[in-house]
């Protein structure tokens, strides 16, 4: 059984006023990407933060790396590797001047190695005011490796990223797991937290609705298998027989809902022996998240 090297337990904070988090209560395993999937102001980044040591919770106990928060913060903050929301550095050095200054703080030597792994060496003489978004990422997750930390936490890597940056970055944070760190990630993309996380915990006004690994919750609350043929013959027969929910499209096909995968995998064999045209989607992480909230998050990370 993996190490737990975080453990969180009834974690409550409240700003005046506000409950922000309400006693959540979750655990990260040693090696994995953990996700804190939730909308804007659903608690992610107090929650983070207080993991952090930077913010002190109202109630509720947490461990990190086996430390307790309320007592042995600066042993926490030495241990991890932390990219702030919103993460900004300074604008008038270049991005190799950014890490090495990082890295005179921690003592550390490896600065060049660091720049190699993350791509920043082939920009490094670039001023950080001058960078695309995912070049200030790339350079960002680059000063939380300076510490040699094994935990890391990064608060919205990839918000406000181009597609084809966040897609790097998101090669860059699975390259980091490879490297055997645990990755504590919060997000509003759900296709970030599919392709990306091993578990993820549904975070919605300060709760966790659902905590699972990611083929858990879609298995659970995905909804089922989407089938879809075109509407003539007996592919139509087939999916109306067996599937238990049937929706016709105006393209003139008709989708088939499978909760089981059995029962899936039985109606796929006989369209297939039939040489039917099929066309078969899994539930991703979206529609779980619809499923359990009945809402979904924009790109800006509204609830909607
Ligand atoms: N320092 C603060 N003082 C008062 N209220 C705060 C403070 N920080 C956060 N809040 C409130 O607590 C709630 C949770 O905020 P938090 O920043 O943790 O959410 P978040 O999930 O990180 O949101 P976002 O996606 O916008 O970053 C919000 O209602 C926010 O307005
Ligand atoms: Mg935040």
């Amino acid at each position: 059984m993996a190490r737990k090297v975080i453990r969180v337990k009834d974690l409550t904070k409240e700003y005046d006023g506000t409950t922000a988090v309400k006693e959540i209560s979750f655990q990260v395993k040693e090696g994995e990407i953990f996700s804190l999937v939730g909308p804007n102001g659903a608690g992610k980044t107090t929650t983070v933060e207080i993991l952090e040591c930077l913010r002190e919770p109202t109630s509720g106990e947490a461990t990190v790396l086996g430390h307790d928060i309320s007592d042995e913060a600066e042993k926490i903050k030495e241990k991890i590797g932390v990219m702030p929301q919103d993460f900004n550095t300074f604008d008038r050095l270049t991005a190799e001047e950014n890490i090495k200054l990082m890295g005179d703080l921690y003592g550390s030597n490896n600065v060049e190695e660091i720049m190699k792994k993350v791509g920043v060496d082939k920009f490094k003489n670039k001023k950080f005011a001058d960078l695309s978004g995912g070049m200030k990422t790339k350079v960002g997750i680059g000063m939380t490796l300076i510490s040699n930390a094994d935990l890391l936490f990064l608060d919205e890597p990839t918000t406000g990223l181009d597609p084809h940056a966040r897609r790097e970055t998101w090669n860059l944070i699975k390259d980091l797991k490879r490297m055997g760190k645990t990755v504590f990630l919060t997000t509003h993309y759900m296709e970030e937290v599919e392709s990306l996380s091993d578990r993820a915990a549904i975070l919605i006004d300060g709760e966790i609705e659902v905590l699972d690994s990611i083929e858990n919750l879609i298995d659970q609350h995905g909804g089922g298998i989407k089938v879809r043929v075109l509407e003539d013959g007996r592919a139509v027969e087939i999916i109306h027989d067996k599937a238990d929910e049937v929706l016709e499209g105006e393209d003139g096909t008709l989708t088939g809902i499978f909760d089981s995968k059995k029962e899936a995998r039985q109606a796929l064999i006989k369209l297939f022996q039939l040489d039917s045209k099929v066309e078969v989607q899994d539930a991703g992480m979206d529609e779980v998240f619809i499923r359990l909230t009945g809402g979904k998050i924009d790109e800006g990370g509204e609830l909607v």
